[in-house]
């Protein structure tokens, strides 16, 4: 498939991309540990807070409304991003772990007794898996886990056999962020469903590549976090199915979640405000908006093709590298290249290709169990996103070289 982006002018988009580093251009190969913003987002945060800057919800002031009219805007353009039925299937959070906390603690606590199972699986960020120890730790639930192969795939029949009526919950990355591997979610959910489980989805990765559905999916829940889809950090968003949410307990008391407050007993508000205790964080909520504009602008089918050019390519310039072993490689997957190299510590690779400008992330990747699995400590990770280029890559080809001449 071709995309018809014009790179130059994308690359302009993005102020930072100018940043020199060590002497030489930055090179951005960070992105699945966060993506850069592009001038509108930023333009948008300053416009908010020199024009418009004011507490939600609460006032009747002329700033109040406006802050409150564009918080609200972005809830409906989540919605639209997501194609979730209602809008207040979208419960604003600080990110995707906080959303995976927001559902273990609530929909956890209150659902789920002793016996139960909740499904994981091998390749889950520690986001998805110390929320449910934290619960069947309290609960007495069993934590049960998909293996994978060598490639990094999900065995399919062994979480069928892993799938019962004492099961649950399933709670599943959509992309993988240290393998990049593309789960088959959809079969997952409907699986799951047909033992009577529900189903999480944890997006972090997937949002910034891949068209979502929920209501396609028919997930039960979809946790995401702006700042991995060009827009600011520290804000995120739970997708719930309605009854769902509106069965849940809140889960953090304090201001705007409240219907009635008396010392005898306190009523909640309805959806979503049941589940956004507190100021919320406005000023990214509003500019989240500008990112998925800008994103939906450029067209989610082009950044996947153009991004996995860049991965194929990647793909066969580093196998070229003697030593070099990539780990994970999934048929299906986006531009996440993870890679060891035989007697190099990741950690070496991640500095030495910093002092060349090159931004890479080394280490476990939040990942520790699946590091495990592939009998490592850790790995070198170069993820692509829309900005960047066949040149930038060929000048991480070329620092590779150069760590390997330095360190043998
Ligand atoms: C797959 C996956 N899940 C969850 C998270 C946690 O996201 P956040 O730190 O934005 O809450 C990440 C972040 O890297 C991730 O890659």
């Amino acid at each position: 498939m071709s995309h018809n982006l014009n790179i130059a002018s994308i690359r302009g988009d993005f102020p930072i991309l100018n940043e020199v580093v060590n002497g030489k251009q930055l090179v951005y190969f960070d992105n699945a540990a966060t993506t850069q913003k592009p001038r509108l987002v930023l333009d948008a945060l300053a416009g908010y807070y020199e024009h418009y800057n004011a507490n939600i919800h609460r006032g009747i002031h002329h700033l109040a409304e406006k802050a409150t009219s564009a918080f609200e805007q972005s809830r409906k353009r989540l919605q639209a991003f997501l194609n979730a039925a209602h809008s207040e299937e979208i419960i604003f959070t600080y990110g995707t772990t906080d959303g995976i906390n927001l559902v273990a603690s609530s929909y956890g606590r209150k659902f789920l007794k002793e016996g139960d199972e909740v499904i994981i699986s091998t390749m889950e960020h520690h986001s998805n898996i110390v929320p449910w120890q934290m619960l069947c730790e309290e609960k007495g639930c069993i934590l049960k886990v998909i293996p994978i192969n060598d490639q990094g795939e999900l065995l399919m029949d062994e979480y069928e056999k892993l799938l019962t009526e004492k099961t649950k919950f399933v709670s599943m990355v959509h992309v993988s962020n240290a393998l990049g591997t593309i789960n088959p979610i959809k079969e997952i959910i409907a699986k799951a469903h047909a033992v009577g489980a529900k189903v999480l989805i944890d997006g972090a990765q997937a949002s910034s590549h891949i068209e979502i559905d929920v209501q396609d999916l028919d997930c039960d829940f979809y946790s995401l976090s702006l700042h991995k889809i060009y827009g600011p950090t520290g804000m995120g968003i739970l997708y719930g199915k309605r009854d769902l949410l509106n069965a849940m307990p809140p889960y953090r008391g304090g201001g705007e979640m409240i219907k009635e407050v008396t010392f005898a007993k306190t009523t909640y508000n309805e959806l979503p405000y049941k589940f956004e205790a507190g100021t919320p964080n406005i000023a990214d909520v509003v500019a989240a908006k500008f990112a998925l504009d800008y994103v939906d602008a450029l067209g989610k089918a082009n950044i996947a093709a153009y991004e996995n050019e860049l991965l194929a390519y990647a793909t066969g310039a580093v196998k070229e590298i003697e030593g070099l072993r990539i780990i994970g490689q999934a048929k299906e997957k986006v531009s996440v290249l993870s890679f060891v190299i035989d007697g190099i510590h990741h950690q070496d690779i991640g500095v030495l290709l910093d002092q060349q400008g090159i931004a890479v992330r080394t280490g476990h990747h939040c990942t520790q169990p699946l590091m495990n699995r592939f009998n490592i400590t850790g790995t070198s990770r170069a993820s692509f996103a829309v900005y960047n280029t066949i040149e930038e890559i060929d000048k991480l080809v070329q620092g590779l070289h150069k760590v390997k001449r330095m360190l043998r």
